[in-house]
């Protein structure tokens, strides 16, 4: 092995132009995504690991579907009007890369390549030698294998489709993923021909190419296996989110989280948390989600965006997204928190209450069937069962405040704006519309009559039947 330090600067070029025929979509393959990101991000980011690295991407179906998913993205962008193969697409960035630099080549559909891996690279390459990426795989079906001389030296690749039955049995796989010197890459893509099984020019061809210049060609291999799986159908794409989410819940587990089942454990962004957390099965997280120290979470939640604080409870079945969640708070079973939700310490929110932009004051409570939007409630209030807010008027919304120690019975309707002030009590089936002083009592309902001697409605007989059929 050649271990010349990389003395040149690095270019990096991401081949994503492929239909990706396989997926049977009519979303480019590279826009799948595995936890919730298109897989062109994950190369992306892995990219990114090179400070100074320019970064290339090659795109050709549904070129501009590609490129707007990525608007903030700070590379060139490079468009292979025909996809002919991967090393017809490396040869569309050639006019781009700079004649002194290292390239390093990744694919679109190659995802969980780890950074500490990708490292290594660029330290294996030099006019003298290229390096590939590569993998044993017990299954090694669809790959590319590296094949190697009596003395174990790499002398080329074959593809799955122009391998014989001696070579399909090798293990070794190509990841796609090499690195050369540019001065080379444009020496030999040029010199590629299609002269195989799918008519396409093979970027792995310039392997035998340099092995004939008795260049070295060095390999590295993957931290670990699962590293160096592709994409190309939709079995694939659930086996690398499978392999993603239990590398998360791994280091969750690693930071002293309690999962119920891992294989059963699912985030689409970034999950922090604190020591003696415990996650039942079936949650899913999305977004940014922050959880204190010894919070418990039920089974079937879905996560968003939200921050839970300590020895908060989260009950089974609820939907919690924009929320920010105080200490020692029961949420659920099946509660909703939408966007602009804020629990101070100590409340309760309980089966079937919705809450929107609104702020619950410590040790408050909606333990069952409302909806509380645009509301600001006070500490040690008391939302009673059936109670909404309507603060909606077609238009405009409008907001409900709550001082401390409220107390709303029952089935109200509170009509915003409105204002009840502290220690104020309104009773159950109230509609209240004007404002309640403090410690005040509030009563918006038809008073109750009793009517003695009431008969019920008798059944009518058949022949006094009057109403026609
Ligand atoms: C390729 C490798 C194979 C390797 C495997 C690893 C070649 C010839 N074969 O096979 O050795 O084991 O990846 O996953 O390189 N692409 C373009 N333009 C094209 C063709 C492809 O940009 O004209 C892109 C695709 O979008 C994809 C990547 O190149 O991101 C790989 O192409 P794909 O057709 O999936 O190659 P494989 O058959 O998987
Ligand atoms: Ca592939």
């Amino acid at each position: 092995m050649s271990f010349a330090a990389p003395q040149s600067a690095l270019d990096v070029v991401i081949l994503a132009a492929g239909q990706g025929t396989r997926m049977n979509s009519a979303l480019p393959k590279v826009l799948h995504s595995i936890a919730g990101r298109p897989m062109l991000a994950h190369v992306l980011d892995a990219a990114k690991i090179f400070d100074n690295a320019c970064i290339h991407i090659v795109i050709g179906c549904q070129a501009e579907q590609v490129r707007t998913a990525f608007p903030q993205a700070n590379v060139n962008w490079i468009v292979q009007e025909q996809q002919l193969g991967t090393g017809h697409a490396v040869k569309q960035a050639l006019p781009f890369l700079r004649p002194q630099a290292n390239t390093l080549i990744l694919y679109g559909d190659v995802p969980l390549l780890s950074a500490a891996t990708l490292q290594q690279l660029p330290w294996l390459v030099s006019p003298e030698s290229i390096v590939l990426l590569t993998a044993i795989l017990e299954h090694p079906h669809g790959y590319g294998r590296i094949v190697r001389d009596a003395d174990g030296e790499v002398i080329s690749i074959i593809e799955q489709k122009d391998a014989s039955l001696t070579q399909l049995a090798i293990n070794e796989v190509n990841t796609g993923i090499l690195a050369a010197t540019t001065e080379q890459l444009t020496r030999w893509l040029p010199a590629l021909d299609n002269c195989n099984a799918q008519r396409e020019f093979y970027l792995t061809d310039i392997v035998m190419m340099a092995h004939s210049e008795s260049i070295i060609i060095n390999t590295h291999s993957t931290q670990d296996e699962t590293e160096a799986l592709g994409v190309n159908d939709r079995t694939q794409q659930a086996r690398l989110e499978r392999i993603y989410q239990q590398r998360q819940a791994n280091a969750l587990m690693a930071n002293g989280v309690t999962l119920a089942d891992p294989a059963r454990f699912d985030c689409r962004g970034t999950v922090t948390a604190g020591h003696d957390v415990f996650i039942d099965i079936n949650v899913l997280f999305e977004g940014e989600v922050l959880l204190g120290n010894s919070v418990t979470i039920e089974p079937n939640c879905l996560i968003k965006n939200a921050k839970i604080g300590n020895n908060t409870r989260i009950k089974a079945n609820t939907v919690i997204d924009g929320a920010i969640i105080g200490d020692a708070v029961e949420v659920g079973p099946f509660a909703r928190l939408r966007p602009g939700t804020v629990l101070k310490t100590g409340t309760r929110i309980g089966n079937f209450v919705e809450t929107k932009n609104s702020v619950l004051g410590a040790n408050s409570k909606a333990g069952h069937l409302a909806y509380i939007g645009d509301a600001e409630i006070g500490e040690h209030c008391n939302i009673g069962a059936g109670t909404i807010t309507c603060n909606y008027d077609g238009v405009n919304k409008h907001k409900t405040l709550l001082g401390d120690g409220v107390f709303i019975g029952s089935n109200s309707t509170l009509v915003a704006p409105l204002h009840v002030e502290s220690g104020g009590f309104v009773a159950a089936g109230s509609t209240v519309t004007k404002a309640v002083p403090a410690d005040n009592l509030a009563v918006a309902r038809g008073l109750q009559r009793n009517i003695a001697g009431w008969q019920r409605p008798k059944k009518k007989r058949t022949e006094d039947k009057t109403s026609p059929d």
